[in-house]
């Protein structure tokens, strides 16, 4: 069976700029503003997307060994609650994909009639885990889409089927989203749902705050790697000059909003070009642009979370350490 992927392009999605444009207007609004920030959606370059696989295998980043022991443990049973005749298999951001690996063994195993929807920001990861796929299971259909979550959802709506749709949403991908962002996304994505379909989302939970703090200040320096690489990506695209030996990655614990903060502070005074929009940006002394959220929740947020959204919680799967949880919901859209 065909493995394949689609880049979305501007005569998909309603927003028609090409992806350099929207990049350079996205970082001139974002650095222009007080205080300074860039989208942690742009991590995820060639080189940024290898860097995050570098972190999924550090000793200190413990959320993608705890999602890969529960999945690892518990495929069978979550396999026998969403099994159905036949379904899409739908995942936000598979990365690698050496967790949905298990679930796709698993799902073979029981001669389930699936179709496999990678949806990933990154094309280079597209392209790796497309190879990848068509190694592992040829026996499977893979219609990778190469665009942001919700752009990729629209677009599988337009090409509309009654099929049963299993979503995977793994990987703590949810604590980029603000609280009111992960509220309206999942709103939003059950809007495009049917009653009964499933999704299967990974939290990472509050935890002893120096674990959490471990996992984004690796002792080999790759966080950090990966936070300044976003400077790397804009110099490259962007034609700019920012001096990534000036710039230092910070991540700190807010424990009054639940999330790890990851910032690139200035070391110095300085000024940074970026020829591609003309313009250069100042930055003082200590000044820190934010670049990421990863929220951290409670089980009464998440219970909370599906409830307001319209989901049920149909059942909770924990790792041993109780550090993660992967929480299937179930759409519920009758009354
Ligand atoms: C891929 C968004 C889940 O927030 O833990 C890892 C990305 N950032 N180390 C996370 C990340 C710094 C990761 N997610």
């Amino acid at each position: 069976m065909p493995a394949s992927y689609k880049i979305l392009g501007p005569k998909d999605i309603d927003n028609p700029l090409d992806e350099k444009k929207s990049f350079a207007l996205d970082i001139l609004l974002s650095l222009s503003q007080t205080p300074k920030k860039l989208s942690s959606k742009y991590f995820y370059d060639t080189e940024g997307s290898k860097l995050f696989t570098a972190i999924t295998e550090l000793p200190e980043y413990y959320l993608t060994k705890c999602e890969f022991e529960i999945l690892d443990k518990y495929k069978h049973e979550l396999a026998n609650l969403v099994s159905s005749n036949s379904f899409n298999l739908i995942e936000l951001g598979p990365g690698d994909g050496k967790k949905t690996n298990l679930l796709l063994n698993c799902f073979i195993e029981k001669k389930f009639d699936f179709s496999y929807v990678p949806i990933d920001i990154s094309e280079s990861s597209m392209q790796t885990l497309i190879v990848s796929m068509q190694k592992s299971f040829p026996s499977i259909n893979v219609n990778g889409i190469v665009s942001e979550y919700f752009d990729g959802i629209k677009w599988l709506q337009k090409t509309s089927h009654d099929k049963k749709n299993l979503i995977l949403f793994m990987g703590s991908n949810i604590g980029n989203f603000s609280v009111i962002h992960a509220r309206v996304f999942l709103r939003s994505l059950w809007n495009s749902l049917n009653n009964g379909d499933y999704i299967l989302i990974g939290f990472d939970l509050k935890k002893d705050i120096d674990l959490m703090l471990e996992a984004y200040n690796d002792s080999k320096g790759i966080t950090s790697q990966f936070n300044l690489n976003l400077l790397n990506r804009i110099n490259k695209v962007l034609d700019g000059n920012f001096d990534l030996s000036k710039f230092r990655h910070f991540a700190n614990y807010e424990a009054y909003s639940g999330a790890i903060e990851s910032y690139l502070v200035s070391l110095t005074e300085q000024k940074v070009f970026l020829r591609e929009i003309g313009q250069s940006f100042s930055f003082k002394a200590w000044e820190a642009i934010h670049t990421e959220y990863s929220y951290k929740y409670l089980e009464s947020d998440i219970k909370h979370l599906a409830d307001e959204t319209g989901f049920i919680v149909e059942k909770q799967f924990f790792d041993s350490k109780h550090y993660f949880v992967d929480s299937l919901w179930r759409v519920n859209k009758v009354n």
